[in-house]
């Protein structure tokens, strides 16, 4: 990883329905850290849900909004943060998170992905005729901008426990003095 780089975040990317929320919690309660959701920033701030935003303001609005925030998370501390699922596929959006956090994608397969969110009916992006055929196409639009993460952790087959976990130690490792560093006492 750049040395040049100051790690002191974490940063939880992927699709919707991959658990970054869920995850993100108990990863923030194990660390001590203060959890984060932009999703719930710019919902508190809009004083609107996700759904009304995109349909009285529209998605460029809404992308906007999320930027913003972005560019606030430079400031933070001992944060975990889970992005809502198009955040990656602005490019700025990740280089900014990549200064200041550890940024791990949650993926999970386009079946899956329905399972978990097809009771949910507030993803306005989801709400479709065929909402599989709309995780598969977004899926693959939006692969390599998930893949520009530090980490990748398949979700499939794991509760979000477990996943936690994964986290967890690949945050810790990233957290580790370079060998030969001494740290002092
Ligand atoms: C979106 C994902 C959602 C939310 C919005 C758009 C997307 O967040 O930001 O509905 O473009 O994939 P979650 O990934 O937290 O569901």
């Amino acid at each position: 990883m750049d040395s040049t780089r100051h790690i002191r975040n974490l940063a939880l990317i992927g699709f919707m329905g991959t658990g970054k929320s869920s995850v993100g919690r108990q990863v923030a309660s194990a660390l001590h850290f203060t959890f984060l959701d932009t999703d719930d920033v710019i919902e508190a701030r809009a004083g609107a849900t996700i759904a009304e935003i995109f349909k009285h303001q529209g998605e460029p609005a809404f992308r906007a909004m999320e930027s913003r925030i972005v560019e606030e998370l430079r400031r933070r501390d001992k944060t975990v943060i889970s992005t809502g699922g198009g955040l990656p596929v602005n490019e700025q959006n990740m280089a900014s998170l990549k200064t200041h956090a550890l940024t791990v994608c949650l993926w999970a397969s386009p079946e899956k992905i329905l399972q978990r969110v097809k009771d949910q009916i507030h993803r306005p992006l989801l709400n479709e005729p065929d909402p599989l055929g709309k995780i598969r196409e977004l899926l693959a639009e939006r692969e390599k901008f998930y893949k520009q993460a530090d980490i990748l952790i398949t979700t499939d087959f794991r509760s979000a426990r477990e996943v936690a976990q994964q986290v967890l130690n690949q945050f810790r490792m990233a957290m580790r003095p370079p060998a030969g560093t001494h740290v002092p006492s």
